[in-house]
């Protein structure tokens, strides 16, 4: 294995790290499975959890039909909203309180799947809402036992959401995204449909595809789980335990599937060919991140979606301003990989081989900045935001952002170097604009 001493044991390091497995029907049409796979679960009465736009296309149909088919009773709920916030989630919640379900099926992005995470386990162990939300904002209490089951269709071409734990929102009151991150919450099972991301709009393939570019990228160089504490007791041990070898195998090949398919699944409105293969990555790095964890792009991503003032991408809602996830990811990355090069060197040029980079006569020395400026070609190849200018802040913003992210500990210790206030500003800066 390549790099097999990244995971050389350090003192006082973890020895073991934990695989937790989704259960993934993965294929064109798997949809139409979803009411075999309820009424074997025991569901008898479901949640059909959805957004606004997904309300009116076929899929939700397909699912519906399919459930009813197999003898479920099944309410439709269409009021989840896109980057969810505490409110939102808590309306899901009364939804699925008021309704007394036996099982919940989402269909959607990650916002619906979050969304049904976040409803299941509020509606099956009601609690004050920062309960079991992360520390330092919330309270990081367990969840007390299994959910209901939770079937989740991913519709987008992947935030992987439907293979993870974690379930994120905007807190409106300090405008700041965080999440809940329990095993329990994640989905019983995933049914990706690669028909699903044939007739997406460009910006939500690329923010999506670029999301997963991130999820893998960020796996595949976190922290060597040798290298962080070893926990209190084995039940204790993180999902965000760090690079693992089971999470390394997802990233790769997420890598590979993505570097062949990215460009063209955003800039080809009829390569469904593409378009599938970016699904596939999802699941792939899903998997990965599940595992592993992510680190510094998500964790500046959170301030800024959360201080979005007046950005308002084509594709989506336009009720409002918004920085849809998989954007305020990858206006980081480029100045995260820079500064983590350095750990890791080998990581960051394999990473950027495996994305298509040619790495011939490349050092150590310059692995960010190869990594770096292969996600940046990607980034103006598929238009993306150039930065964080792209989507509206300057340098008088940065203090605000720092502050904003610096909380986010949970990603932020999985990086491979250490990341104070210090850092996390001149990544801002650095993060500004890159071409
Ligand atoms: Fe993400």
């Amino acid at each position: 294995m390549a790099c097999c001493h990244y995971f050389a044991p350090s003192e006082g390091g973890d020895e073991a790290f934990s695989i937790d497995a989704s259960t993934i029907t993965f294929g064109p049409g798997v949809l139409r499975e979803a009411g075999d796979h309820a009424a074997s679960m025991g569901i008898k009465r479901a949640a059909l959890m959805t957004d606004k736009v997904m309300a009116g296309l076929e899929h939700l149909a397909v699912v519906k039909a399919a459930l009813e088919g197999a003898g479920i009773d099944v309410v439709v709920y269409d009021e989840v909203r896109v980057e969810p916030t505490d409110e939102s989630f808590m309306a899901a919640t009364r939804f699925a309180q008021e309704g007394k379900f036996d099982g919940f099926i989402s269909v959607g992005g990650g916002s619906v799947m979050d969304t049904t995470k976040a409803a299941n386990l509020y509606s099956t162990y009601p609690a004050e809402f920062l309960t079991y939300v992360n520390p330092p904002i919330g309270g990081g209490q367990p969840v007390p036992g299994p959910l209901k089951p939770h079937i989740a269709c991913p519709s987008t071409c992947g935030t992987g959401s439907e293979c993870t734990g974690i379930a994120v929102f905007d807190l409106l009151a300090m405008r700041a995204k965080t999440g809940i991150v329990s095993r329990r919450l994640r989905p019983s099972m995933a049914l990706v449909d690669p028909v699903c991301t044939h007739t997406l709009p460009k910006n939500v393939v690329a923010a999506s595809a670029f999301d997963v570019l991130s999820h893998a990228l960020e796996s595949y160089t976190a922290v060597a789980y040798t290298r962080r504490k070893a926990p209190a007791r084995p039940s204790l041990r993180p999902m965000s335990q760090g690079a693992n070898p089971w999470s390394d195998l997802g990233c790769r090949e997420a890598l590979r599937v993505l570097g062949e398919n990215l460009v063209r699944g955003v800039n080809d409105p009829v390569d469904t060919e593409a378009k599938g293969q970016l699904i596939w990555a999802a699941t792939l790095a899903g998997i990965a991140f599940g595992n592993a964890g992510c680190h510094a792009p998500h964790g500046m991503s959170y301030s800024v979606s959360g201080m979005v003032r007046d950005f308002q991408p084509d594709g989506y809602p336009k009720a409002e301003a918004i920085v849809p996830h998989g954007m305020s990811v990858i206006v980081n990355s480029p100045a995260v990989f820079r500064f983590t090069a350095e750990a890791c060197p080998e990581r960051h040029l394999e990473a950027a081989r495996w994305l298509g980079a040619d790495i011939r006569g490349a050092t150590a020395r310059d692995a960010g900045e190869v990594l770096a400026g292969h996600l940046i070609q990607f980034m103006k190849s598929t238009d993306m935001p150039n930065g964080i200018g792209g989507v509206g802040y300057n340098r008088d913003d940065i203090p605000g952002l720092t502050e904003g992210s610096f909380p986010q500990r949970r990603l932020l210790d999985n990086a491979p170097r250490s990341i104070g206030k210090e850092e996390l500003t001149k990544l801002y800066q650095d993060a500004l604009a890159y071409w």
